[in-house]
């Protein structure tokens, strides 16, 4: 059975280009970003890895820990590495999971047959301290990620765990965010002093209640 949201995401414990980890030990209790390439030494991947090392401090101040994951060996990955840092301008010092045995690809269900039968495609997978998963994306080889998509889902997720909102279409943090259904309106008055807009008695808004 595949990962689906509100599942523990699955331990393990992996060879990478940071040394031995133990997943969960290696996240404590910050949120985690575990993401599936397809493959070393290609451009995509390369510019994806070097993207997220130069978002560092934006996943830092997020108290997001990242990873990647592909089947390749960890002798490719360091030599890959320099490249990515060469070529994109970073220093990529997040771990890179060398996944030979596979392990990983299958506990995440990264490996999707119809696409490749051997390589990972581009999963993404949002962990929470929890250690569940509270978001999955799968994009094809050809297409890379947007991580600043990621940095705002994960905005919207930690906003949400700790508020009685949900983000709109298109949010920013700093946007005007969404009551939840479950509240009404006359308790969202009291529970939201920067106020309350009823476009419909489903709709209503407030400015984000985490932001001055
Ligand atoms: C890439 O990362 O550039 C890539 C990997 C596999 C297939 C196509 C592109």
């Amino acid at each position: 059975m595949s990962l689906r949201l509100g599942d523990a995401a699955p331990n393990f414990k992996a060879v990478t280009t940071e040394g031995e980890i133990d997943f969960y030990e290696y996240l404590g209790n910050s949120w985690g970003v575990l993401f599936s390439h397809p493959a070393d030494y290609t451009p995509v991947c390369t510019t994806e890895l070097g993207k997220t090392a130069l978002l560092k401090q934006e996943f830092e101040k997020r108290g997001v820990k990242v990873l990647a994951v592909s089947v390749d060996p960890l002798d490719k990955h360091l030599g890959w590495r320099n490249d990515i840092n060469e070529t994109q301008h970073c220093t990529v010092d997040f771990p890179i999971i060398a996944d030979e045995s596979k392990e990983v690809a299958n506990l995440y269900g990264m490996i999707h047959p119809n696409a490749s039968e051997t390589f990972t495609v581009r999963s993404l997978f949002i962990i929470g301290p929890d250690k569940k998963v509270k978001l999955m994306i799968t994009y094809p080889a050809s297409t890379g990620r947007n991580f600043y998509e990621v940095l705002r889902v994960i905005d919207s997720l930690q906003l949400t765990a700790n508020y009685s909102v949900a983000t709109p279409a298109d949010w920013k943090s700093g946007e005007d965010v969404i009551v939840v259904p479950s509240v009404s309106t006359e308790d969202a008055i009291k529970k939201f002093p920067k106020g309350v807009k009823v476009v419909k008695p489903y709709l209503r808004y407030t400015p984000q209640p985490n932001k001055d």
